[in-house]
């Protein structure tokens, strides 16, 4: 099993180029399945994930071709509306294809996503939409077997502003019969990017990145070419890797006004930052604690950077609350920091971390992909040599780590 063995203690500072975002680049492909056409998708992360999901696209039989960062999608030939449980099992935002299929096939069928790593992660918000949309849905030995004779919109006002059930509803009401509503829908950027995709097919939806998405549906749409958006959590993992070893770092092709919570904290803990339209310039000399971070839909403190942001609280001078507000059990990668030195008590959502001087190096293991990465965080702040397993995780959602932050000059190699 590969490992990551990262020797800490000297500072970062150098010039790195952020990748394509995970989470847009999920329902972007599971959205090339509503086109009838090709889809050109540019600025695609090299992660796990984004294989999985042209795993997904090419076992339903669409024809699939990479070229670097620029992946071609054309599903016109796709006849196949299942996707199987090993394919669901991996990566929990396959059920994102869920909407897609419907629309393309009005039927689908796809097994419960599985795993528990953050916590129970229901998909009640998704299913109830959809059957408020047309959508029957049957339960048999952990399938689900959908079908429905036309989807026809509706208004659909969510309990929770999910990210997963917005997009899923948005793919599902593209070409519906009529108008949708989602009221109390996320706002996150990936769904405003999600919404430019579909409208660069020829879809009619606004709206994304308020609480208020309007879908109308249309008749057809078709292939198109679109570049995905930087992704924040990679931007804050980087920055927080760079202020945990007091360095200075320039981040370019990112976009810093997606990063606004985050870059609030930093500065609150002592960074310098200068922030442009497509770059962010971090420094920091002394690092002082956050004080409270909770986290928050956005555009509220992401959930995906409490882990990372904790890495760093764990070396920053004084003590800082955390309070998970979006999952049960976010937590699991405090009991890996404490085994580099840290000093963090966990009740419940809440995490107190009083930070320490020095961290010390450890043999350690990526409980999941966030906190994996507050492990590389805290890794290469520490002295001595650390040892990261179980590296699946990261690489599901970094673009080679051992690479990038090598540029930044971390003594960082990934052992096969
Ligand atoms: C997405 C992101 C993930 C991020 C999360 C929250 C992708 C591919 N993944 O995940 O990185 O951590 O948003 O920002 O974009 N919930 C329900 N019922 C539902 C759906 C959700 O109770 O039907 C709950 C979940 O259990 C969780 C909370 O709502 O506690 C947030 O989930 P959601 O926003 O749906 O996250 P995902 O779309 O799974």
């Amino acid at each position: 099993m590969p490992k990551l063995r990262i020797e800490g203690g000297n500072s970062l500072c150098g010039v790195i180029d952020i990748q394509g975002a995970k989470n847009s680049i999920l329902p972007i492909m599971a959205a090339t399945l509503v086109a009838d056409g090709e889809c050109i998708i540019e600025n695609c992360p090299d992660i796990s994930d984004t294989h999985t999901a042209l795993e997904i696209l090419r076992t339903l039989g669409a024809l699939v071709k990479h070229r670097g960062r620029t992946v071609y999608v054309d599903c016109r030939n796709v006849i196949d509306y299942e996707i199987p449980d090993a394919l669901m099992r991996k990566m929990r935002s396959s059920v994102i294809f869920l909407g897609a299929l419907l629309t393309r096939h009005r039927k689908a069928v796809i097994s419960f996503p599985g795993g528990c790593e953050l916590g129970p992660r229901p998909i009640d918000l998704h299913l109830s939409a959809l059957e408020k949309m047309g959508v029957t849905i049957r339960e048999e030995f952990g399938s689900l077997y959908c079908t429905c004779p036309r989807l026809v919109g509706c208004e659909i006002p969510l309990s929770f502003p999910s990210v997963g059930a917005t997009e899923n509803i948005m793919l599902a009401a593209v070409r519906a019969k009529g108008v949708t509503v989602i009221t109390n829908a996320a706002r996150e950027p990936e769904i405003e990017d999600l919404q430019n995709f579909l409208n660069e097919m020829g879809a009619d939806v606004c709206g994304a990145g308020s609480s208020t998405v309007i879908v109308r549906g249309v008749d057809s749409l078709a292939g198109c070419s679109h570049r995905v958006i930087p992704d924040r959590i990679v931007t804050a993992t980087y920055l927080c890797a760079v202020a945990a070893t007091r360095g200075n770092a320039l981040l370019r092709k990112t976009c810093p006004r997606h990063n606004a919570a985050l870059l609030s904290a930093l500065r609150q803990c002592g960074c310098e930052i200068e922030a442009q339209e497509d770059y962010l310039r971090i420094a920091c000399d002394a690092l002082f604690s956050a004080r409270r971070i909770r986290t928050m839909p956005y555009p509220g403190f992401p959930t995906d950077a409490q882990a990372p942001f904790m890495g760093l609280m764990c070396v920053a001078k004084g003590s800082t609350v955390f309070v998970e507000t979006i999952f049960e059990n976010r937590y699991k990668h405090i009991s890996e920091l404490q085994r580099m030195g840290a000093r963090i008590t966990p009740e419940g959502r809440v995490a107190v971390v009083e930070g320490v001087p020095r961290l010390h190096g450890a043999s350690v293991c990526a409980t999941d992909l966030r906190g994996g990465a507050a492990l590389m965080i805290a890794a290469l702040a520490a002295d001595g040599i650390s040892e990261i397993t179980d590296i699946y995780h990261i690489d599901r959602g970094y673009e080679r780590p051992e690479w990038v932050l090598s540029q930044l000059g971390a003594r960082i190699s990934r052992i096969e």
